[in-house]
């Protein structure tokens, strides 16, 4: 398989530009620049190099440099932003300071006849986010693109097929972005498009099936996307040998622990363990009502009851993990045959007694395993099932939590995502919470003295910060009308219109 490998040079942008290049079937790594020698890149076989951006200046002493070997190996580069300038500083050329003039948003960009720019009209829009300029190009290199402030918005050397640009190709808002990138994966570095999710979905169960089979294997089941994409891969690829350990805390939605364990128990013939520990969670979640406090003994009381069951298990030889690529990515592990246990469920590698941690989702994105998931069979509802906390409905409800809150709870928050659904409401994230408010209410003749549930819904690209959905009216009406009818103890709900930042998405 062709790859392209991108190093990371700490630019904001660097997952996507991995994730574009996937996107066109050729598959892409992501190391950091200190993490991967030219050497490596040699005996790896990589066809073809990004330099990505990061928010240094080449000339700061403690900016990200690379070994300028990399220049004359042959090897096409293509430089983004800071690797743009990167080049040209390795190259000999000159990068200066664009002082009160930067760039940044969407500027004009005007582009030559080149490899690169191949259908990309003379002048179109790019995405700009820089200070620094390259103010003189390198010997044997040539300009191919400009814009009104900056001279060099691009450049070549055709003879070594190292080309940079000063733009963001990645990012959506550069009109042309992905005919660029395409350009350089398949016009310069000719790569073929062999990247498929269904071939790597069959290798995997080859490559485990062979690896693993007469092993036992032990997997913590969440019924979240990741752990349940992996728990299908690996159930595929060694039946019973496969022991999943599913602990239901009691803290789910509305008919979710059962669901999850039809899916697996049905449609994969999963040798399941389904732990149901409500009760347990309850009566330590007794009076609690700090919210850091109810995470803790959730987390904790996890951990307790996975390693109740995994001592009746007796040792088991491999633990899988449902870690994602972005997870090694971001926690700076590059190296992807560096096993560390820093994004495991809740620290359980240190209580079982096992030989290997097996990550078998650590090469993909998160739209990649989702559709890893529906190449395995699992349900459409599970495979884009929207994010729920570890914590379950437990940081929903506002103070104690109860059986009597949680089953109220329970049916308001299945109201109101049916109603979201049945109005194809386009929200990434959206519940209901039992808040800690009794408040007057009249019903028929009498008057009430119940609940007030509120309904939170958002609208994010990655969660870090957000802005509530602009729910229609009559959406927001009829659940409202649906949740005091139909959910018994509740007389009033209000909907949350608050962004994060200053509120959170969940309320505690
Ligand atoms: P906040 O509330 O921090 O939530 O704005 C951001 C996203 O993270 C989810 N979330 C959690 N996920 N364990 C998890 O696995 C947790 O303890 C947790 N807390 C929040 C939340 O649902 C939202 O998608």
């Amino acid at each position: 398989m062709d790859k392209i490998l991108v190093i990371d040079f700490g630019g904001q942008y660097n997952q996507l530009i991995a994730r574009r290049i996937r996107e066109l079937g050729v598959y892409a790594e992501i190391k950091p620049y200190d993490k991967i020698t030219v050497a490596q890149i040699k005996s790896e076989g990589y066809i073809g190099v990004v330099f990505t951006g990061g928010p240094n200046s080449v000339y700061d002493e403690k900016s990200p440099h690379y070994d300028p070997e990399i220049l004359s190996q042959g090897v096409p580069i293509l430089g983004i932003c800071y690797g743009h300038q990167l080049i040209t500083f390795m190259a000999g050329g000159k990068v200066v300071s664009a002082g009160a003039s930067g760039e940044y948003g969407k500027i004009p960009v005007y582009v030559e006849k080149d490899i690169l720019f191949d259908g990309v009209p003379e002048k179109s829009v790019c995405w700009m986010s820089h200070n620094d300029y390259v103010g003189e190009v390198p010997s044997g290199f040539t300009v191919t693109a400009r814009t009104d402030k900056c001279p060099v918005a691009a450049f070549k050397d055709e003879k070594r097929k190292i080309y940079g640009v000063q733009f963001h190709p990645e990012v959506t808002h550069t009109e042309y972005g992905k005919t660029v990138l395409k350009n350089f994966v398949f016009g310069v570095c000719g790569a073929k498009a062999d990247w498929k999710i269904g071939n790597f979905v069959e290798e995997s169960i080859e490559k485990y099936r062979a690896k693993l089979s007469g092993k036992k294997v032990l997997l913590a089941l969440s019924g979240g996307v990741d752990s349940s994409v992996a728990a299908a891969l690996l159930s595929r690829a060694i039946g019973k040998d496969l022991v999943c350990v599913f602990v239901d805390h009691g803290l789910l939605r509305k008919n979710e622990g059962d669901f999850v364990e039809e899916t697996f128990r049905g449609k994969f013939d999963m040798n399941l363990i389904r732990v149901n520990a409500e009760d347990r969670f309850l009566s330590k979640l007794k009076g609690v009502t700090e919210p850091e406090k109810k995470r803790k003994i959730i987390g904790e009381e996890f951990i307790r009851v996975f390693e109740e069951e995994a001592k009746k298990i007796g040792k088991v030889d491999y633990l899988v993990q449902g870690t994602i690529y972005p997870d090694i990515v971001e926690s700076g592990r590059g190296d992807a045959s560096t096993i560390k246990s820093h994004h495991n469920v809740g620290g359980l590698p240190d209580v079982i007694d096992f030989r290997e941690i097996i990550e078998p989702l650590r090469y993909l994105f998160k739209d990649e395993v989702r559709a890893a998931g529906e190449k395995l069979g699992l349900p459409r509802e599970l495979v884009w099932r929207q994010p729920f906390p570890g914590p379950g409905l437990a940081v929903r409800i506002i103070g104690e939590v109860t059986k009597e809150k949680l089953d109220t709870l329970r049916d308001a928050d299945a109201i109101f995502r049916e109603e979201l659904e049945k109005a194809k409401v386009n929200s990434n994230q959206y519940f209901a919470v039992f808040t800690d408010t009794k408040s007057v209410g009249v019903m028929g003749d009498a008057r009430t003295y119940g609940v007030t549930i509120a309904l939170r819904a958002v609208t994010t690209d990655d969660f870090m910060t957000a802005d509530w959905t602009r729910i229609p009216f009559d959406v927001l009406e009829k659940a409202s009308g649906r949740i005091t009818g139909e959910v018994k103890g509740v007389n009033r709900v209000v909907y949350d219109i608050t962004s994060k930042p200053p509120a959170t998405v969940e309320w505690e």
